[in-house]
């Protein structure tokens, strides 16, 4: 059992102390206020009792824990306990939207370093793009990049698999359904060249039932998915959610909003960089996909959020190296995994958005999206996937946070000169896998569907 001590939890809207306990991957107990300490010693034991009946004996600086009724046995199970240090408990990110490279690109990025990233940054799962080299557009790449993810991720996973004008029958087939996430759809070409032409297909991958993701390439490609769902809907009225990528502009916006009153399973995803860096006053690295926006189309995301018209926010973490960037016809993508978490919960911390909302759009949401899964809290019974928050002032520099070097191969970020109030300390995906302070300890994770 893992007890981490000594954190804030949000409660209706308010931080207050707490302490949560974790046995393999769930949260087994949340104790709210002070812990209660019987300071009195039975038998030179120490008991921290929680509301949700966790009880724990120390003897000699060890914590054991039993259940309320059992009797000190050699049966025991000892207790590791992580200091929060005065801490805010946030749920790890869900992150719908990853490219990790491998297999293919390992000296962009590879699981290993990718999952580092990720853990350092609070994000404790990642769904993967497929648009690797070669693309998964077939049971053969899925199931190799499954067995990669489960020998070296430090997170816990999942995969998109790609669509192409003739790969539908795979998609359908039990094999492929039971190992993903979602079906991720180019109209647009970008890194990997996938790219989806065929009407029928486009309206034909919405009969199986995984979520449909769209890299739409703009308002043209919006409107034409947009017909195809509505297509499909009339042709055969049960049919999957769709899932738009990292919309940027108001005109897109508008267009959702629009099919939004038809259709309640429409869902539209927003990263860090278009939320938070403008066209005309970016200095870093270039090029992204979609490009980033201007002052007008960065309000109308930020109202979009207010509105709830935003389901998710992704980190669409894509990393290339410096040397690729200095091109004269750069690859497009920004890495983001080790700067979402910091940038956004310093944007709460100045109340430019709300708690609440942050933990919806970067864990429940996505987890409700691709997973089936209902949270509205962290209590008893959420995957032990959690970040403590350290407050402080830190600035992302060219190489690292605050001269802590960045895990991903890209080790650069677009946010450079960005001044943050917090940033993760502690990471939990299990029991046995957290990151803690600079040190990493890993164990095993798992596949989210
Ligand atoms: O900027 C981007 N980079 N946009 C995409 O759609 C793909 C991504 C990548 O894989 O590099
Ligand atoms: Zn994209
Ligand atoms: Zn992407």
């Amino acid at each position: 059992m893992l007890i981490i001590e000594n954190i804030k939890i949000l409660r209706s809207g308010d931080w207050i102390s707490s302490s949560v306990a974790i046995q393999g991957s769930r949260i087994i107990g949340v104790l709210c206020g002070e812990p209660r300490y019987f300071s009195k010693r039975e038998n030179s034991f120490i008991r921290i009792c929680s509301e949700t009946g966790v009880v724990c004996l120390k003897k000699r600086g060890l914590y054991r824990k039993v259940s309320r009724l059992a009797t000190l046995d050699e049966s025991m199970e000892e207790v590791k306990i992580l200091d929060g240090e005065g801490g805010y408990l946030i749920p790890g990110m869900f992150d719908p939207h990853v490219h990790v490279r491998e297999p293919g690109q390992e000296y962009k990025e590879d699981w290993h370093s990718c999952s580092k990233a990720a853990l350092k940054g609070g994000v404790t799962s990642i769904l993967d793009m497929p648009n690797n080299k070669p693309p998964v557009v077939s049971k053969k790449e899925l199931f190799k990049k499954i067995r990669i993810a489960g020998k070296k991720s430090y997170v816990n996973y999942g995969f998109h698999f790609a669509l192409t004008d003739c790969n539908l029958e795979e998609i359908f087939s039990e094999e492929v359904q039971r190992n993903i996430c979602g079906v991720k759809v180019y109209l647009d070409k970008t890194t990997g060249g996938l790219l989806v032409k065929d009407e029928r297909v486009l309206i034909n991958v919405f009969v199986q039932p995984r979520p449909v993701l769209i890299h739409t390439g703009g308002t043209a490609g919006l409107e034409k998915i947009l017909y195809c769902y509505d297509s499909a809907f009339k042709k055969y009225s049960s049919i999957s959610p769709l899932y738009i990528c990292h919309i940027s502009l108001k005109d897109e916006l508008r267009l959702l909003e629009k099919a939004r009153k038809n259709y309640k399973d429409i869902f539209c995803e927003v990263t860090p960089h278009h939320l938070f860096l403008e066209s005309n006053t970016y200095r870093g690295l270039p090029s992204v996909k979609p490009p980033l926006s201007k002052k007008e189309d960065i309000e109308a995301l930020w109202e979009a959020i207010e509105r709830g018209l935003i389901d998710t926010i992704g980190s669409d973490h894509a990393p290339h190296t410096v040397d690729e960037k200095k091109l004269p016809s750069p690859p497009a993508g920004f890495p983001g995994l080790e700067t979402t978490i910091p940038v956004i919960y310093s944007a709460a911390l100045e109340e430019l958005i709300g708690f609440d909302v942050l933990f919806r759009l970067t864990s429940f949401n996505s987890r409700k999206i691709f997973c089936k899964k209902l949270y509205s809290e962290i209590n008893e019974g959420y995957p032990a996937e959690v970040v403590v928050l350290k407050d402080g002032d830190f600035t992302v520099t060219a190489g690292g946070i605050d001269g802590e070097k960045f895990e991903t191969k890209a080790g650069w970020s677009p946010f450079q000169g960005f001044k943050l109030k917090v940033k993760p300390f502690i990471t939990v995906v299990n029991e046995n896998c957290f990151y803690l302070n600079g040190n990493y300890y890993r164990n095993r994770t798992r596949k989210v569907c």
